[in-house]
């Protein structure tokens, strides 16, 4: 905050105190001068009832000033006037910090527990496996979906189709590393997307209009999805090149988007967690992500 607005907020608190301190203090003694005199308050009630100026009770009074007492209190130890840090020195975010630090510090051991095994066996171990599912629930399945399953865009991590490997290493790289999955816009024209997609569909053995199919093989070569895809559609895992035989789809087995990907391309991320997670956790979500299919 800026010195002009440290001291617009501080006048502004406090003269409101104070403005509340001399209210009250105000009423009650005006108020109790009209009692002396007998003075009522001018409000009249079925033609003869009237009502005397009282003031508060007393009690009810002090409650007023031991508000203000309390306010003043506060202010002088917690933060609330301009950039005045309060004689506790709390903070919203150094209280975070500090819940962040002591949970770290009572996880580490666990972490680093399960850091030195292997996958596949940490895979095994049910209690891990609770702690992974957390983890998987927290960062991936905005994503990835709660039970792993995928959606359009991001792939099902809980079947046997993997687009970079489904080796314990394999899945640590890709939530290490990131992953960055790119089908180039190749200019294909809406004509040949059919032929291809035609194509494309047979490989996973969804026949359609065989010349269709024909035409679409000759454009594989041609167009040059082979030199990614591979001669028989069977992709490769090192590359992140998808197989295009199997039934696992990242976008989905429809014609249309079949077509969509092949006229315009795609480009799928899958961000690097090697900073963010750390190694121990991304270890454990990597045998998390392994139990799931094996
Ligand atoms: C912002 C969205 C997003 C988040 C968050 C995300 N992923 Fe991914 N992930 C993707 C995308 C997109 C791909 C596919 C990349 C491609 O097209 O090649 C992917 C791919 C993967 C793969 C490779 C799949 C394969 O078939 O080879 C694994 C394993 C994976 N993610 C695990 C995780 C884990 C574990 C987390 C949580 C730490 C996570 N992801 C968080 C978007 C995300
Ligand atoms: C430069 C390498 C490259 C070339 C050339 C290429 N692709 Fe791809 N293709 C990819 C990659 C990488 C992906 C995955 C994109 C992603 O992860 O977002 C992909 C995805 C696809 C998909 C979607 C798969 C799914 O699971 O949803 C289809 C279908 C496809 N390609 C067909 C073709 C056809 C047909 C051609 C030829 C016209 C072709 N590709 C050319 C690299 C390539």
């Amino acid at each position: 905050m800026s010195a002009g607005w440290n001291w617009y907020v501080i006048i502004f608190t406090v003269a409101n105190i104070l403005a509340c301190f001399w209210l009250i203090r105000y009423t009650s003694t005006f108020k109790a001068e009209q009692k002396e005199k007998g003075e009522t308050t001018g409000h009249v009630w079925d033609g003869d009832l009237q009502e005397y100026s009282n003031p508060l009770p007393r009690w009810w009074l002090w409650l007023f000033y031991i508000t203000i007492v309390f306010a003043l209190v506060y202010m002088a130890f917690y933060p609330g006037l301009g950039n005045y840090k309060g004689m506790f020195g709390w903070s919203q975010k150094g209280q975070y910090e500090d819940e962040i630090a002591a949970a770290d510090k009572q996880f580490a051991p666990i972490f680093a527990s399960y850091a030195e095994k292997g996958i596949p066996e940490l895979a095994k171990d049910a209690q891990a496996m609770e702690s992974g599912q957390r983890l998987f629930l927290n960062y991936c399945a905005t994503c990835h979906g709660s039970a792993a399953q995928g959606a359009k865009g991001f792939p099902n991590l809980s079947d046997k189709n993997w687009i970079w490997g489904g080796s314990p290493e394999a899945i640590k790289i890709s939530i290490l590393d990131g992953r960055n999955g790119v089908m180039p816009n190749m200019g294909i024209n809406s004509e040949d997307a059919e032929k291809l997609t035609a194509y494309v569909l047979s490989l996973s053995g969804r026949g359609s209009d065989n010349s269709l199919v024909e035409a679409g093989k000759t454009l594989y070569t041609e167009k040059g999805c082979i030199g990614c895809h591979g001669p028989d559609g069977n992709g490769n895992v090192a590359t992140g090149f998808p197989n295009l035989t199997d039934d696992g789809w990242i976008y989905g087995n429809s014609p249309g988007v079949i077509k969509e990907t092949i006229m315009n391309g795609r480009n799928g991320v899958m961000p690097a967690h090697r900073d963010f997670l750390g190694e121990e956790k991304s270890h454990l979500l990597a045998a998390y992500v392994y139990s799931l299919s094996n």
